[in-house]
């Protein structure tokens, strides 16, 4: 895997650090950009070592400030399909982890920006940090996930609003709607990602795995699905070792020795 735009470390204990890596362009997504993404992925898919995942910008001013608009300038409604789709499909990927996935918010996340941050499965802001989806003030509309996403984590009329008038949110106010799970100063954003990456990574790994797919399926389809699709995986992760090592710490009130088995 040879990457240019986007930094790729595995610290102690399988923490992903995937940063991309343009800030003289505020890291905005271009078509290489998002072919390494879509590497990463594949590469987090198959490294069983690789147990969480933090995905953040370089530099202080920017996690992602979006598409890049020199590109989509020369989109057709041909190629414009194409690339939502492709976008959509790396994005869908990520979500589709069954690792844990925090994106560490360190400035503007904008339109694609703030795209990838919602796939991403929480949010640690900087207070520094600016989300939002300013696509209509391109005259396009967000393609990469963000009129599907957003609506889910923030409800209907707040989702309109940011995507209708295309203003950022400040972190405290992203903080306020649902956008973001915690806000915290520049300097402690990475401490903080990282601290709830390894706190989920001391839980089960089969049920962290198991319960993101189901949380997911809560935003695919109708209640009486998702519920069905909640109680088969409940039912698969009774047969683990770890459920039975889990619930046996508990009670004989001592720390879980999970096994990932
Ligand atoms: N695509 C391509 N280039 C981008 C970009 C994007 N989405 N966002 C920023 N850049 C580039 C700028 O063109 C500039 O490049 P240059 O130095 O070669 O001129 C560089 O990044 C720095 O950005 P600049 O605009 O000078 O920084 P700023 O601090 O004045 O403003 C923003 C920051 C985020 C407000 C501003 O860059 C912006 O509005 N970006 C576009 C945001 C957007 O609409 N994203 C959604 C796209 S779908």
């Amino acid at each position: 895997m040879t990457l240019e735009l986007l930094k790729y470390e595995v610290l102690d204990g399988g923490v992903a650090v995937v940063t991309v890596n343009r800030p003289d362009k505020l890291n905005a997504l271009n078509a290489q950009v998002m072919r390494e993404l879509g590497e990463v992925v594949s590469e987090i898919e198959r490294d069983s070592a690789v147990r969480g995942v933090i995905v953040t910008g370089s530099g202080e001013k920017a996690f992602v400030a979006g598409a890049d608009i020199r590109e989509l300038s020369q989109l057709t409604p041909v190629t414009g399909r194409d690339f939502a789709a492709a976008g959509q499909a790396v994005f869908g990927r990520l979500e589709a982890l069954t690792k844990p996935v925090v994106a560490a918010v360190n400035g503007y996340a904008l339109g694609g920006g703030c795209e990838l941050a919602l796939a991403c499965h929480m949010r640690v802001a900087s207070e520094t940090a600016r989300l939002g989806l300013p696509e209509v003030s391109l005259g396009i509309l967000p393609g990469f996930g963000g009129t599907q996403r957003l609506v889910r984590l923030v409800g209907r009329g707040r989702a309109l609003e940011l995507i209708l008038t295309g203003d950022p949110v400040d972190a405290a106010e992203a903080h306020r709607i649902g956008l973001v799970n915690r806000v915290v100063p520049a300097a402690e954003l990475m401490a903080a990602a990282e601290s709830l990456i390894r706190k989920i990574l001391t839980r089960g790994p089969l049920a962290v795995g198991l319960a993101i797919r189901a949380t997911l399926q809560a935003d695919d389809g109708a209640l009486s699905t998702g519920l069905a699709r909640e109680a088969d995986l409940f039912g698969l992760v009774c047969a683990t070792q770890d459920f039975r090592e889990g619930t046996a710490a508990f009670l004989e009130k001592r720390k879980p020795a999970f096994q990932g088995a």
